[in-house]
């Protein structure tokens, strides 16, 4: 990385990082900063702030933070680079032309050909559509009743009838035949030649939520096969992590999203309002997908065909999106097979409704699973209960569970009570004993979790060091002992004889760590990222709870230690547990 500090320094000053994360997660000013929903993880209610004065966020809950660079590397998957050119375009920054070494650029540089070759294409496909010979496409378009504004917002185009002709504009346009075919615009076959990959095809750009077109998706003119032709994965081109629609969808400030099958729903979608609809690209909704929604919204429509396919493609994705911690509706579109055609036939409103009479995703399932069944036979209607029994006990949580139960006993006008009974008769049956899953991230390895507690201690030494009137409130509750990680409690041990000395230092404590390992940890002691975060009553409430956090771990913790034979131990903890008590009244004042 060789930009200069000072620019690094320019940049992070003209982006604001209150302006900058509102862009993205819905803010609300609290005392002198802001707070709002984590969008790193998933929450309900918010601990995420963002300090305007330090000009740095950080999330109570999940520890993520860091000045306005680390968010748009977190957020938007950049790299630092990246970042700094995203923030220095955002604040109209000009960035002198660097020196990277001979393998970063060339893949960078890979990677920013296909993008600016794919947006010369969609240029192009778009004038095409507007010429003469584009007529047959334009008309399509029209037919479907897509208007002039919506046809350019999506960029919609044309691929001529000429078999080549995209291919000679990019070689005019000084594009080389080799990066032409890595964008995934030519095929060659030996008696052709080199041909275009879309033709006779009315074309949809493919955009990542940052609006760069990184493919293109084209449909037929009539009933030729096949109906939809993609372009293939490219490295800037991943269909397993990019949604049509979102990079619109994304700013819709909704709290849901309307996933559909298609290209056309999502355009249909929009132009009649409903400007949060997406789409997976021609493939099945994956666990990428839905970790890419989950950044933005924690509850999803489905909006898929009605048809066999579609109802099979709502099933699958309903357990992909609960994993993934978003709840999942299903909205129908009977009589009609898709939204594309609810809409032209029945319009926004009625659409609308759709969406409000939407099911459940869990209560969808059973709906089509009670098409399976005769459910005048009593046999059947048994069976029927049976499996779903067996579903409900796949719900975790006791208090989801119980709140099913009693929605499935209603609807279908059974007895809560014969219900449960059923569902824990399930349970036992498939064996009580199948191992818990632990969550998995998007790319199936678990999650990397610290240890809460442990985060909770070094946040209260950041705290102490940070604050120092805190030191001595924190010292009547918290002694070193209550650290329970080794290393935190000889820096504890040593900053609370400091304190006594009247001279806090903590730099000075570096020098007691000799290993590499030890002083990265120690200096992660200093520099937890709420450091520089937050004041007055939101600091003494996070404060407060880290204190009850760190004490309550340390009476269990020794606990768990004690000698059964130690009545005093025993005692005394059970002392300070009472005390404990107190400490959830404790006011801090930090006015
Ligand atoms: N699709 C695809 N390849 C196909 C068929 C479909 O990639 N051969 C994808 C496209 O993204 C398409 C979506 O699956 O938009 C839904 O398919 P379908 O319901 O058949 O198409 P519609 O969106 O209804 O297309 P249209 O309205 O243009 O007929
Ligand atoms: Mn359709």
């Amino acid at each position: 990385m060789n930009y200069s500090e000072d620019l690094v320094e320019e940049v992070r000053m003209k982006n604001d990082i209150v302006d900058m994360i509102s862009g993205y997660v819905k803010l609300k000013k609290q005392g002198s900063n802001y707070i709002g929903l984590c969008p790193f993880h998933n929450e309900k209610s918010p601990s995420f702030s963002v300090s305007r004065q330090k000009q740095m966020y950080y999330c109570f809950g999940c520890g993520a933070g860091g000045d306005v660079f680390t968010f748009a590397m977190e957020y938007e998957n950049f790299t630092f680079p990246e970042a700094l050119e995203f923030l220095a375009e955002r604040a109209g920054v000009e960035l002198p032309k660097i020196e990277y070494s001979k393998e970063t650029r060339e893949k960078a540089n890979l990677k920013s050909s296909l993008l600016e070759i794919n947006k010369a294409a969609a240029q192009y496909f778009y004038v095409q559509l507007k010429s003469e010979h584009g007529r047959a496409g334009y008309t399509y378009l029209r037919d479907r009743r897509l208007s002039d504004e919506t046809i350019r917002a999506f960029g919609l185009g044309y691929s001529n009838k000429y078999s080549d002709d995209l291919y000679r504009y990019l070689r005019s346009k000084g594009y080389s035949e080799d990066l032409i075919r890595q964008a995934g615009l030519i095929n060659t076959d030996e008696k052709h030649g080199i041909y275009d990959k879309f033709w006779n095809r009315v074309m949809f750009p493919i955009m990542d939520v940052n609006s760069r077109v990184i493919g293109f998706g084209g449909r037929v003119m009539g009933e030729a096969k096949p109906k939809y032709l993609n372009s293939p994965e490219t490295p800037i081109f991943d269909k397993s992590r990019n949604l049509y629609g979102l990079s619109r969808a994304r700013s819709s400030r909704k709290s849901y999203f309307l996933l559909c099958e298609g290209y056309m729903d999502v355009i249909s979608l929009h132009q009649a309002g409903f400007t949060n609809a997406v789409a997976s690209l021609g493939t099945a909704l994956t666990a990428g997908h839905a970790s890419l929604i989950k950044r933005y919204v924690k509850e999803v429509y489905l909006t898929y065909d009605s048809d066999a396919a579609g109802t099979k493609a709502a099933l699958r994705a309903v357990p992909i999106l609960k994993s993934a911690g978003i709840s999942a509706k299903v909205i129908r579109m009977e009589p009609y097979k898709d939204p594309d055609e609810f809409i032209k036939n029945l319009g926004a409103e009625e659409f609308g409704q759709r969406i409000t009479g939407a099911k459940n995703g869990f209560m969808f399932s059973l709906e089509v699973l009670e098409q399976d069944y005769h459910m005048d036979s009593p046999e059947e209607k048994t069976a029927f209960f049976q499996e779903a029994a067996r579903r409900l006990t796949e719900f975790e949580d006791e208090l989801e569970r119980d709140n099913y139960i009693e929605a499935v006993a209603k609807v279908y006008h059974i007895k809560e009570e014969s219900l449960r009974k059923m569902v824990t008769k399930a349970a036992v049956y498939a064996g009580m004993a199948k191992p818990v899953e632990r969550p998995k991230t998007a790319s199936g390895k678990p999650v990397k979790k610290e240890d809460g507690n442990l985060t909770a201690q070094k946040a209260l030494l950041t705290w102490m060091i940070d604050d120092q009137r805190l030191f001595g409130t924190i010292s009547r509750y918290i002694q070193p002992e209550d650290f329970t990680q080794p290393q935190y409690r000889t820096v504890a041990e040593l900053l609370y004889a400091q304190y006594e000395a009247g001279e806090l230092n903590p730099a000075k404590i570096m020098s007691h760590f000799t290993e590499e390992e030890e002083h990265r940890e120690a200096a992660a002691l200093f520099n937890t990222r709420i450091q520089r975060l937050t004041t007055s009553g939101e600091k003494a409430q996070a404060v407060k709870d880290l204190l009850f956090r760190v004490k309550s771990n340390s009476i269990d913790v020794r606990m768990k230690n004690l000698e059964p034979t130690d009545m005093a131990g025993l005692q005394r903890l059970m002392e300070e547990k009472r005390h404990l008590g107190e400490l959830e009244k404790l006011h801090i004042s930090l006015e």
